[in-house]
Formats: C-alpha cells, sequence, structure tokens
C-alpha cells in the first residue's frame, strides 16, 4: 500500500500538482520542507537583529517608521513560516531548540555586522533582493502551506527592497561626498556575502537535485545567482556605485553577466558558525528567548483560568 501512496505522490508532483498538511507524502519530503521551511523561519527572526540596531539611530522620523514597519514584516514571516513547519508536525518548541542549541542553520548574510546606516539601505537593496530572487518561485512549491506563506512574505519583501533602494538613491542623489563614499563601501562589503546566500554551486549543493524532482525547489541555486546578478547590475548603475568585482562583465554569447570566482571557504566557515557575528546573534536570539520566560508563563497560567470553572 505504501508503494501505491508513493506512486499516487509521485504522480501528483510530475503533474506539477500540489500536496496539503493531511495529503501522504514521503518521510524523506517531509524533513526536507520541515530542514527547509525552519531554516527561513530562523533567518526571518535573526534578520530581524542587524537591523534592528539601528533603529534607535534611524536619520529622519520617516527612515525610522519604514525600518520599523520592516523589521516588525520581518518577525511576521518568521511567524507565518514556523506555522507552515508546523503543519508537518514538527512544534515550534522543537524548532527553536533547535536554532537555539546551534544545531539548526540559519541564512550566513545575517552573519555580518552593520556598521554604518547605509548598511541598511544596502540591506534593502541587495540583501531583500536576492531573497525575493529566492522566495519568488517559492511561491509555486510543491508543499501548498509553504507556497501560500510565501505569497504575501514576498509582497512585503518587495516593498522591503525599495525602501532600501530609495534611500540610497538620496544618499547617492543629495548626499554629502561623505555620504556617497558610505554607500559605496556598504556596497563592498555586502556584495560578495549578498550573491552566496544563494547557497552552493549546483555542482556542490547535496539536497539540489532532489528538491528540484520534488517540486520544492524551481530554480537552481547557480541559475538564481545568475539571475539576481544580471537584474542588479543595471541597479548599481543608475544608483551609481561599483560593484566590487572586477571581473563582473557582460557576455553576450552567454547573454549574462559572467563574474569573479566566489569565496566558498568564508561561505562555509560563516555557515558553520565562524562568521563576523554569529555567536553574537545566537546570543541575542537565547537571551530573548529567556528574557521572555514569563510572558510565555504567565500566557499559559492565563490560558490555564479560563478553562478552569469559576468558585462561586
Ligand atoms: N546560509 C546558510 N546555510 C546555507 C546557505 C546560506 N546562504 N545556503 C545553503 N546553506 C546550507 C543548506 O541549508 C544546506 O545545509 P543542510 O543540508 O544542513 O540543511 C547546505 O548549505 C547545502 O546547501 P543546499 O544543498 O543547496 O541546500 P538547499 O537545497 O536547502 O538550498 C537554499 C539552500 C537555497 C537557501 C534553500 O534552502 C532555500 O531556498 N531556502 C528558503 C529561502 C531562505 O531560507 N532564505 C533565507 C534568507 S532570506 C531572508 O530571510 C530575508
Amino acid at each position: 500500500e505504501e508503494a501505491q501512496l508513493e506512486a499516487r505522490f509521485d504522480a501528483r508532483i510530475d503533474d506539477g500538482g500540489f500536496i496539503e498538511a493531511k495529503d501522504w507524502m514521503p518521510a524523506h519530503y517531509r524533513k526536507t520542507l520541515v530542514r527547509q521551511i525552519s531554516q527561513h523561519a530562523h533567518s526571518e527572526i535573526v534578520g530581524m537583529l542587524p537591523e534592528g540596531n539601528w533603529i534607535t539611530r534611524a536619520p529622519t522620523l520617516k527612515r525610522k517608521a519604514i525600518l520599523m514597519a520592516k523589521v516588525q514584516d520581518e518577525g511576521g514571516h518568521g511567524l507565518y513560516l514556523y506555522a507552515a513547519a508546523e503543519t508537518l508536525g514538527t512544534s515550534r518548541d522543537q524548532l527553536l531548540d533547535a536554532l537555539h542549541t546551534g544545531k539548526a542553520k540559519y541564512s550566513s548574510i545575517f552573519n555580518y555586522p552593520t556598521l554604518t546606516w547605509a548598511d541598511i539601505g544596502v540591506i534593502g537593496w541587495l540583501v531583500d533582493g536576492a531573497a525575493i530572487m529566492n522566495q519568488v518561485p517559492i511561491c509555486r512549491c510543491s508543499y501548498a502551506p509553504y507556497a501560500r506563506a510565501m505569497v504575501r512574505i514576498c509582497r512585503e519583501e518587495s516593498f522591503h527592497q525599495r525602501q532600501g533602494y530609495d534611500s540610497l538613491l538620496v544618499m547617492m542623489q543629495n548626499g554629502t561626498d561623505a555620504q556617497k563614499a558610505m554607500v559605496q563601501d556598504a556596497v563592498n562589503r555586502w556584495w560578495w556575502p549578498s550573491i552566496m546566500m544563494f547557497g552552493p554551486p549546483d555542482d556542490q549543493s547535496p539536497n539540489s537535485a532532489q528538491s528540484m524532482r520534488w517540486g520544492i525547489k524551481r530554480i537552481s541555486n547557480d541559475d538564481l545567482r545568475q539571475k539576481f546578478i544580471d537584474a542588479t547590475v543595471p541597479q548599481a548603475e543608475v544608483l551609481g556605485v561599483t560593484l566590487p568585482d572586477p571581473d563582473l562583465q557582460w557576455n553576450a554569447e552567454r547573454g549574462h553577466h559572467d563574474h569573479g570566482p566566489i569565496d566558498w571557504a568564508e561561505f562555509w566557515r560563516v555557515v558553520g558558525g565562524d562568521g563576523p557575528c554569529n555567536r553574537e546573534r545566537l546570543g541575542a536570539r537565547v537571551k530573548a528567548w529567556d528574557d521572555g520566560a514569563w510572558v510565555r508563563e504567565a500566557a499559559l497560567a492565563h490560558a490555564r483560568k479560563q478553562t478552569q470553572p469559576l468558585k462561586a
């Protein structure tokens, strides 16, 4: 009977169909989704930290309001994604425990520091730009609860990308020389980590082949990276910044930009826990969890009271 269920599942996937939470699915499909969705959720939550660093120092009321809204959106994205992962039968406590004990991964990009205000604009432009490129295809992921969560997330990400680009345009067009230099410096620091976000090259990506077959991933790591680079080069020109890659150039034959070698040793070091801010990020998450213990306890005590009959 298991073989029959699996054949039906495969046929539905081959047909471009969607799988719902209560449908039968192979154990490995479930495990892959819990892995990817929970890593994605953790990335949203940890991703609040580098930007949260600048909320109190935003240069104007308008920029502060935008930044607070964006950071709150990221908290919301984390919650939709934890909820999507929970539909696969893993509890939120289990997922968070894996994050807090350092067993679960989250995106490498959030282990880099936000040194100046220009970093906030560049995160919107490059980091959220890369996130959208990666996430739009997930709106068609074969696991429907994940796909549905991604639709709303992508709409919000696109606002995040545009607010970042807009704040950089203001600095580049109306700013002082020092402000323009600050933008260029931020671009220089974030460019390479941003293109690493798409993950290892296809031939070194252990999960890609199976995830592509199952329609969890629709476009490969390298193809998404290429699409991102091609989209970003003209945006950099409009902005008036250079990208820190001397080998970056249009290849008319391929119809794409060629780029220089990516430092994969740095990528694996950061993924492995040894990036510039890994300890700080994880420490901040664990502290937030511990500091919030009394809120969870109070909420549980309140919930218990609601279910107990009132004493006369
Ligand atoms: N940062 C940290 N770890 C990474 C990264 C990265 N940028 N890229 C790949 N990895 C990890 C993978 O999680 C995998 O580890 P695991 O097997 O222990 O889980 C390993 O490196 C090998 O990579 P792949 O085989 O290519 O893994 P996968 O097929 O899962 O592809 C990808 C990685 C593209 C990130 C995919 O999981 C994905 O699309 N996830 C959803 C999007 C997401 O998480 N975005 C987070 C950043 S965007 C944001 O939050 C604003």
